[in-house]
């Protein structure tokens, strides 16, 4: 299978953002860490990170006959891109919404995720752990059809 990582705005940042929130790892340590575990489990990763709205809505356009599986940390869009929520919605394959962070023990505007509605379901508040959830997720996803 081909699953599609995509990284929103501002986590090129981390190991410099609040690591109460975020953890101390770089975004370079966490993809080998994805890399990592989708080769223990047979799966390809592609991952990309945008810090633009417009680059996100692309690749998720393009995403369309390339994937089996989308993993999505949207950042600070999340909670309010109608687009990008648009284009998951056009997707037939299972998108995972994922959180470093537990966007419910934070600030009430993280509370709201715009993209949950249209996505399989959320992993939210393990740190990098979320990423790697999300690929058992889809494995199993993928094992039932
Ligand atoms: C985040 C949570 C968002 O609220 C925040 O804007 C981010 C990262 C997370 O992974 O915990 O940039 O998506």
């Amino acid at each position: 299978p081909n699953i599609l990582v995509i990284h929103g705005p501002n986590l090129n940042m981390l190991g410099k953002r609040n690591q109460n929130f975020y953890g101390s790892r770089s975004l370079e340590d966490i993809n080998n860490i994805i890399e990592r575990k989708a080769n223990e489990i047979d799966f390809n990763v592609d991952i990309y990170q945008f810090s633009s709205e417009g680059d996100i809505i692309t690749k998720l356009n393009e995403a369309f006959n390339e994937y089996d599986g989308v993993i999505i940390n949207a950042g600070a869009y999340t909670h309010y891109s109608i687009a990008i929520r648009d284009a998951i919605e056009i997707l037939k394959i299972p998108v995972i919404e994922v959180h470093l962070s537990n966007i419910y023990n934070r600030d009430e505007f993280r509370k709201k995720s715009v993209i949950s509605p249209v996505c399989k379901g959320q992993i939210s508040g393990f740190g990098y752990v979320s990423y790697l959830l999300a690929l058992e997720a889809i494995k199993y996803l993928l094992q039932e059809d």
